[in-house]
């Protein structure tokens, strides 16, 4: 079969950001604009004759039309097969399980995460390397920079295949396997937690979950393993179909889009015990018990402290990572296990090096991501498995256990600000504003509390030794608190701001104050520093979480 090779312009907004690259659907349709990206992928790879590619999304608006071209252009690039999920459809964490079992070169992830999806929504297409995590910075640049001298793109000729229906297919010299995008990744999570203790749990009259699929990738995922496998009641799983625009929802698991979820767990007479959700391709999740959130910070901690009740993590953990914002709390049960604790700048990829050096066994961020060596992606279903593992185990309530972390640990109180679809230039002014704050600010007092240290955070690999700069800007407090400034690198509109808050509280008898109160000085000062109302034009932020 003769290749055709395209001309083509090259654009020059294609940087990857936070993670990946992510578009509004439009943005997508421009011509080629697709081709493009993908192209540039292919050429910055070495080793792609033959080998394997990984290939799925999140069901989003394009993923399928996407899909087909992908696979015409990894035919015509050489790849000897590609695994591709039933429908189009593969979570993150099940993508990167499925790199490294199959030991394939790489995977191409289409989604955009929580964004909407829709035509008026966003897309978003994401390269993971052979170890199952989401490419290096080194490589998205390398991948940026081709794209912006792409001249011709390669496409075999060939008819768009069946996407529904498990099968084999030859095209072109390349073979394609349509696999059903659950079944290893259920076998990966029976090899980690206990099966029989979580079932029995599901199946008692006295435990009640729900899980919130909001429409998304999980939902194939969650009927399968918590319903037909583990025995849950139907009807376990809410919004378990995925839909191309989520149901036109946002499918960000937190208490601003979760809202069905929030008013069942937080119902006047509610009997449901347990609460979770994930978001548009599975890798995120939040956990609620009866009437209770547990930030994600928490849940890290939490289960960083009782890694053992499953049976992956039995013999202890090697060490634990955080985001830089991400709250403290873990760093204290890091401490007290005499583990090693890193903090790495905000995005998944930073913690590759790290699981591939087996220097951690737990990672997380603030921002709903949790997950262990067992991918190299946060995993929305795994932590939802590991508390129900918890839960079985300890047959206490959500609530007991968190105040009880508390008691033990003291309580890192916690909340992130946004300030969504602000003017970029504002943006940039109110950073250099607070940049050049930042000598001065040691030693100065904001009300009870004294700054001890304010700069922007730079990370060096400690696997690699490689530096990221300009990762945030952190004011710390003596008295352990933080205000930490970034702006998003996955936002698809303007800039957003994100202001991240922490205060620590070790007296138990503290520990039951409403979190935006306990914050209330450190929400106050962040304002002032950053003169936030002045830049945004807003009082307050446009989601709390
Ligand atoms: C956001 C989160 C970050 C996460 C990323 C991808 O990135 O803050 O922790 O890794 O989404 O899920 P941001 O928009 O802040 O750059
Ligand atoms: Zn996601």
């Amino acid at each position: 079969m003769t290749i055709q090779t395209i001309k083509t312009t090259a654009y020059n907004d294609q940087k990857p950001g936070t993670s990946g690259l992510r578009k509004s659907v439009k943005h997508f349709k421009k011509p080629d604009y697709l081709q493009t990206f993908v192209q540039a992928i292919f050429n910055t790879l070495e080793g792609i004759e033959g080998s394997t590619l990984v290939l799925g999304g999140d069901g989003r608006y394009f993923n399928r039309e996407a899909i087909q071209i992908i696979l015409r252009m990894a035919a015509a690039a050489g790849f000897g097969k590609v695994l591709l999920g039933q429908g189009g459809i593969l979570s993150t964490p099940a993508a990167s399980n499925l790199i490294r079992k199959y030991a394939a070169l790489g995977g191409i992830i289409l989604s955009a995460s929580h964004n909407a999806g829709g035509p008026e929504g966003d897309f978003g297409i994401k390269f993971n390397g052979r170890n199952g995590g989401p490419a290096a910075e080194s490589l998205t640049e390398a991948i940026f920079a081709t794209s912006q001298t792409i001249e011709e793109y390669r496409i075999a000729p060939i008819q768009p295949i069946p996407l529904d229906k498990t099968g084999h297919y030859e095209l072109a010299g390349m073979s394609i396997e349509v696999i059903d995008p659950v079944d290893d990744y259920l076998e990966l999570m029976e090899s980690l937690f206990d099966f029989d203790k979580i079932s029995a749990l599901l199946q008692s009259d006295n435990f009640k979950m729900r899980f919130d699929a909001m429409h998304a990738v999980t939902g194939p995922y969650a009927h399968r393993i918590l319903e037909e496998r583990l025995g849950a009641p139907t009807g376990t799983v809410l919004h378990g179909a995925p839909l191309a625009n989520f149901g036109g929802g946002h499918p960000d698991p937190n208490q601003a889009h979760a809202k069905e979820l929030m008013s069942l767990l937080y119902a006047r007479n509610g009997n449901i015990d347990f609460g979770a959700a994930s978001d548009g391709d599975g890798d995120r999740n939040m956990i609620l018990g009866k009437h209770f959130f547990v930030t994600p910070s928490d849940s890290l901690a939490i289960l960083a402290a009782n890694a053992t009740v499953a049976p992956a993590y039995r013999n202890g953990i090697a060490g634990i990572a955080r985001s830089m914002p991400t709250s403290q709390a873990p760093d204290r049960v890091a401490a007290k296990l005499g583990l090693p604790c890193f903090e790495t700048p905000t995005g998944w990829k930073f913690f590759g090096n790290l699981l591939d050096a087996g220097r951690i066994t737990l990672c997380g961020e603030e921002s709903f991501g949790t997950g262990s060596d067992h991918v190299r992606e946060k995993d929305g279903l795994w932590a939802v498995l590991f508390w129900l593992n918890l839960l079985a185990e300890k047959q206490d309530s959500v609530e007991n256990i968190v105040r009880k972390h508390w008691a033990e640990y003291g309580r890192n109180y916690y909340s992130r600000h946004d300030y969504e679809e602000i003017d970029l230039k504002a943006a940039n002014e109110l950073f250099s504003t607070l940049q050049d704050q930042l000598p001065e600010l040691a030693g100065k007092t904001f009300g009870k509390r004294t700054v001890s240290s304010a700069d922007n955070f730079a990370y060096t690999d400690p696997v690699d030794g490689s530096v990221s700069k300009n990762q945030g800007i952190r004011i710390l407090f003596a008295d352990g608190a933080r205000i930490i400034f970034r702006l998003s690198g996955t936002g698809t509109q303007g800039a957003t701001l994100r202001v991240y808050l922490e205060s620590y509280e070790a007296d138990s008898s503290k520990h039951d104050q409403d979190v935006q109160e306990a914050l209330a000085d450190l929400i106050e000062t962040a304002g002032q520093l950053a003169r936030i109302e002045e830049f945004t034009g807003r009082e307050t932020a446009d989601v709390i979480t």
